[in-house]
Formats: C-alpha cells, sequence, structure tokens
C-alpha cells in the first residue's frame, strides 16, 4: 500500500522516522510530507534514506513561479497515487487546518485533494490537547470518518505530566492495517476459492497420516480477501482455528475430498489460492479394523494422490491460480519449477523446517515467483501482512490478466 506520512512540527516528529522505518518493515511505500515546522526539528534527508523516496518538504513559497506551479499540480499526484494519509505525529495546528479546510502548504492541500483513508496521530502539550477548541476539531475529524489514534500519557517535552504524548508507534501501525483494511475494497469482484490446512489419510479408524500445516496462513488469506471486498469459498482441512466470519467454508479431511469440494466449487470461482498443504501420499488401503500391535514390523503400501494443482492447471479457464510451495531447500528454483509445472499465475515459496516461519508459526518469510518472470521476496512478517502482499502482487497479475486480453 501507498501511504503518505504527513510529519508536522512536534518534538515528537523524530518517532516518525521510525515509524516510517515499520511501515516500510510490512510491506508498503511511504512518501512523506514534512510542514515547515516539521523541518525544525527533523530533516527531509532522514526520511529520504529510511523510504528510498525524496521527501516532499516544499511549501508554496518557493520564490520561483514555476515552483510553486510544479508543487500544487504534484500534490493532486500525491493524492491520487496514495491509498492512506497517515499524520503523525499532528499538532494542534494541524488538526485545526484539516478541521477547517485551510490549504496553505504541502500537506494541508494533499489532504484536501485526499479521498481515502485517513489516520491521524496527535501529539501536544496536555493543555492544548484538552483545549475545547481542539476538542471540537477532532469531533470534525472524527465524524468525517478519520481514525484518531489517541495520545498517550506520560511526561511531555514541556516538562508537565498528563495526556499528549504521540501513541505507542506499534499502536499506530496498528490503526493504519485496520482502516486500510476497512476502506480497502479492491477485491470485491473477485470470488476466491481457497484451501487451507493438511489433510489427514486414514491408516485405520484411529491412525492418519498428515503433516504439520496449521492452516494459519490460508486462513490469513481468506481473512483479507475478506476484509478486502472478496467472496471466500474456504475449502479447510482438520484445524484448531476459527473459520473467518463471512467466509463460506466447507470441511474434509482427505486429499480425495478435497478434490471434490474444489471441483465441485469452482464454478463461482475468479480464482483459486491453493495454500493446503496436501498429502502426496496415502495408505493403499484404510485397514477396517484397529491394526494390532502383533507384527515386529509393519510396512505400509502408499499410493499418490491426485496432485489438485496440477489439475486445476489443466481445467484452470481464465480463472487466477496462485499454489503454494513448501520447501526446505532451493526455494526459488523449485517455486519456479512448479509455477511452470502445474501451469499457475504466482508460486508462493515458503521456507519451512526452520522457526519463525512456516507450519504452525504466527510469521511467515515467503518468496513470490510470478508469472511474469518476476520475483518478490516478501521478508519475515506476521502471516496476515504476508496475506495482504500475495494479494497485492494477486491484484498486479490480475491488471496485467485484463489488459492482455
Ligand atoms: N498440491 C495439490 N495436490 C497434491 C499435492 C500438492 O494440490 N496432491 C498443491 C499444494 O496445495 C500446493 C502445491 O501443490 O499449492 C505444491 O505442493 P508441494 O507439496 O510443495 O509440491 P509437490 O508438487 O507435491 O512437489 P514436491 O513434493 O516434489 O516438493
Amino acid at each position: 500500500m501507498r501511504i503518505v506520512l504527513g510529519v508536522t512540527g512536534g518534538i515528537a516528529a523524530y518517532k516518525a522516522a521510525e515509524l516510517a522505518r515499520l511501515l516500510m518493515q510490512n510491506g508498503h511505500e511511504v512518501q512523506a510530507v514534512l510542514t515547515r515546522a516539521a523541518e525544525e526539528f527533523i530533516t527531509p534527508l532522514t526520511f529520504a534514506t529510511l523510504t528510498g523516496r525524496k521527501a516532499i518538504s516544499g511549501l508554496f513559497d518557493s520564490a520561483s513561479p514555476e515552483a510553486t506551479l510544479a508543487s500544487s499540480v504534484e500534490h493532486i499526484g500525491v493524492a491520487q497515487e496514495s491509498d492512506l494519509l497517515l499524520v503523525a505525529p499532528a499538532t494542534a495546528n494541524a488538526l485545526a487546518k484539516f478541521a477547517h479546510g485551510l490549504a496553505d502548504d504541502f500537506l494541508s492541500t494533499t489532504y484536501l485533494a485526499f479521498r481515502g483513508p485517513v489516520v491521524l496521530a496527535p501529539a501536544m502539550n496536555n493543555n492544548m490537547w484538552e483545549h475545547e477548541a481542539t476538542r471540537a476539531n477532532l469531533d470534525i475529524l472524527r465524524r468525517r470518518g478519520h481514525t484518531i489514534v489517541e495520545p498517550g500519557e506520560g511526561m511531555l517535552a514541556c516538562g508537565t505530566f498528563g495526556p499528549g504524548r504521540l501513541a505507542e508507534l506499534p499502536q499506530i501501525v496498528d490503526a493504519v492495517e485496520r482502516a486500510a483494511a476497512v476502506r480497502l475494497r479492491d477485491l470485491d469482484s473477485e470470488t476466491i476459492l481457497i484451501t487451507a490446512g493438511p489433510t489427514q489419510e486414514p491408516i485405520d479408524p484411529v491412525r492418519y497420516l498428515s503433516n504439520r500445516s496449521s492452516g494459519k496462513m490460508g486462513y490469513a488469506l481468506a481473512q483479507a480477501a475478506l476484509d478486502r471486498g472478496a467472496r471466500v469459498i474456504l475449502v479447510s482441512g482438520p484445524v484448531n482455528l476459527n473459520p473467518p466470519a463471512g467466509a463460506e467454508v466447507i470441511h474434509v479431511r482427505t486429499a480425495a475430498e478435497m478434490r471434490e469440494a474444489v471441483f465441485a466449487n469452482l464454478q463461482p470461482a475468479t480464482a483459486i489460492v491453493k495454500c493446503a498443504a496436501v498429502a502426496d501420499f496415502r495408505p493403499s488401503a484404510e485397514a477396517r479394523q484397529k491394526i494390532k500391535k502383533t507384527a515386529a514390523r509393519l510396512s505400509l503400501e502408499l499410493d499418490p494422490t491426485v496432485d489438485i494443482l496440477a489439475e486445476l492447471g489443466k481445467k484452470r479457464g481464465d480463472r487466477l491460480l496462485v499454489g503454494f510451495a513448501a520447501e526446505t531447500e532451493n526455494l526459488e528454483a523449485e517455486a519456479r519449477r512448479k509455477l511452470e509445472a502445474k501451469n499457475c499465475d504466482m508460486i508462493v515459496g515458503n521456507l519451512v523446517g526452520g522457526s519463525g516461519s512456516g507450519f504452525e508459526s504466527d510469521s511467515n518469510e515467503v518468496v513470490l515467483a510470478l508469472r511474469t518472470g518476476e520475483t518478490v521476496h516478501v521478508g519475515r512478517a506476521a502471516k496476515r501482512e504476508i496475506a495482504e502482499q500475495i494479494l497485492n502482487q494477486f491484484l498486479k497479475l490480475r491488471r496485467a490478466a485484463v489488459s492482455a486480453r
């Protein structure tokens, strides 16, 4: 997501640099816009270095008329190209300008030209925070649907104790993610069929073959897709998770049941995300009674299961097809090989076997091999964030597919 980070002139401005870093870590692009007062506290160069983009600090008071014209057009561009506007810290003055529609610098004009979600994290002296004028401005901004990340209590720069301290940075990042999820309905024309979790292949009435998949990645994808407006059909193997509200859930146990459920629900799907860790083999025969431990050694005969993804690759029509590859080595090469072999648009390569990513973990680290030839590395992040990144790439592929028609 493209975020405009507006920084206004308060002592907490220095914290905005760390905030920019955290947003980048979550996979967002950050365009910093500093007010002139902010520049008294922190330099544009700090943000340019952290975000890889020139920070905008230009005002309309430039000496040359051309520069003034360029910058007044630029703020419309910035507003149009961005998905969310975050202002942190937001001074009492900035809140007043936004509330009343004053547009006298780059940030306030960007605010007026912007149509997406707005998150404001105020920071100021406690008396200013509690002043009736500030309260009234905040009411206006709340009624407008903006998210206000309330400041915390603490020792303030002016030496007093009270409310007015910029909220903790993770709290601001959370508010940004939530505001974006609610407003970003960019998948509302999609019906996505998602498979998740492991399969269980019965050996006898009490035992089965399975794997360590927890279903967390698939469920995070389902939740993220729902939040972005998609209809979600979730075909789930046995997991210990509550299905996301709003998903149409079909519970299955074996690879054969998963295959049946997938093809029975293929028709309405505009896209398929095959996140499940399907068993590659199943016992050739399921014993009707519990196998007793009479033999000194027991061999299990296994047959391969049907590769659902490979079959989908042949029957997908013009649906987008995303597969997963869980690997313990050669991640990128294997992801690319499976992309070709199974006729997919994207393979999400997942390193498993270590800690902090893969099965059971709440976080993950993946490589996205795309049909376009591009490879995107997504560093360690929460599975929900990884899900958002997968969906962002998915949308890029969708746009490319539409324009190729
Ligand atoms: N898959 C499937 N049906 C199977 C096995 C796998 O649909 N019977 C899908 C998985 O859902 C996943 C992808 O294929 O999206 C890759 O699964 P993986 O086990 O990593 O790959 P395999 O093709 O089984 O290759 P290998 O075991 O050689 O790594």
